[in-house]
């Protein structure tokens, strides 16, 4: 199995990435720690501890990290996932009260008390937590397994014209982490505008009729119409739980080997993740980074669906 920290902003596609986490046996969630990015602090460290006690994980510990960008000022992604960050479903009460651990000291203690090479980040917010625990703990860099993170694109902006939300909001903090010699894989719009939850799709999760699948249906019912009206969808892109499904199969995502950077002072660039895609292909001993440029469409809802049905 692969132990991970799930870094997050729930958010709708968020949850899924909790789900899909939680329910996959591929996976050990250790710990889900939260960072202001789609809504406030508050609300989405509110929405991940009811999202783990709609899945009967109350195992899972819960951490809040940073409030707010190293430097910017704070913009979230009301349009797209509400005022409470996963408006659309009624969501239950959390019985298993928020730790008091701050998410960057969780995450360094938890790196520093596994064997090196064992821990994998999986960030699918801003990237304003993992930044923070690079710079307070350096050591975390090469005991880290691997950092598998949902932001940016190569191709494609969502935020901007060039430039994705998680990237976009904090890109001092997402240059940090694009900077260190860390093993990385960026899972991009590239990838992620393909996970489209269509009526099919949902459909095959609603007649698993759980409350669960209930729950993840009316999540994407808000979630079209947003993308539908703010986005110019069709159906909406799935995004985070594409970085969980990575780590349960590797054929699920077509990878690139390249040098990836952030751009942080460009004036119609900002947030803009550069890949060079010039060949020939670096050697893994060459270059840390790589992007995900492709994704098995069928597996990764086959993996969401079958997580969905294995939690009950
Ligand atoms: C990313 O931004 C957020 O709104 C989603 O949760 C996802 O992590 C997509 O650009
Ligand atoms: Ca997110």
């Amino acid at each position: 199995t692969t132990p991970i920290i799930l870094d997050c902003d729930p958010g709708h596609d968020d949850a899924v990435a909790i789900l899909l986490a939680v329910g996959n046996p591929e996976i050990e969630l250790l710990g889900v720690t939260t960072v202001g990015g789609n809504q406030s602090l508050e609300k989405v460290t509110y929405n991940a501890r009811a999202v783990l006690e709609k899945a009967h994980a109350t195992d899972i510990p819960v951490y809040a990290g940073c409030d707010r960008p190293i430097v910017r000022t704070q913009e979230v992604a009301a349009s797209i996932h509400g005022e409470t960050g996963l408006d659309g479903v009624e969501l239950p009460v959390p019985s298993r009260p928020l730790e008091s651990t701050h998410a960057v000291n969780y995450i360094i203690d938890t790196i520093m008390s596994h064997e090196p090479g064992t821990i994998t980040l999986v960030p699918t917010g801003p990237l304003t937590n993992i930044a923070m625990a690079a710079r307070l703990e350096p050591r975390i860099v090469e005991r880290v397994k691997e950092i598998v993170l949902m932001g940016g694109g190569v191709h494609e902006g969502n935020w901007s014209a060039v430039a994705e939300f998680n990237i976009k909001v904090d890109p001092e903090a997402a240059h940090i982490v694009f900077n260190e010699p860390w093993k990385l894989t960026m899972v991009g719009l590239d990838v992620t505008h393909k996970a489209l939850c269509t009526p099919q799709v949902q459909q095959r999760i609603e007649s698993l009729d759980t409350d669960l699948a209930h729950f993840v249906s009316g999540l994407m019912d808000f979630f079209r119409k947003t993308y539908q009206d703010n986005q110019d969808f069709i159906d909406p892109p799935v995004h985070d739980p594409c970085t969980v499904a990575y780590l349960i199969d590797r054929s699920v995502i077509e990878t690139r080997r390249c040098p990836l950077d952030v751009e942080i002072h460009g004036e119609t660039t900002l947030g803009m993740t550069v890949a060079d895609l010039r060949g020939p292909e670096p050697s893994e001993e060459e270059c840390h980074t790589q992007v995900g440029l492709g994704l098995h469409v069928e597996r990764f809802w086959d993996l969401v669906t079958d997580a969905i049905k294995r939690i009950g």
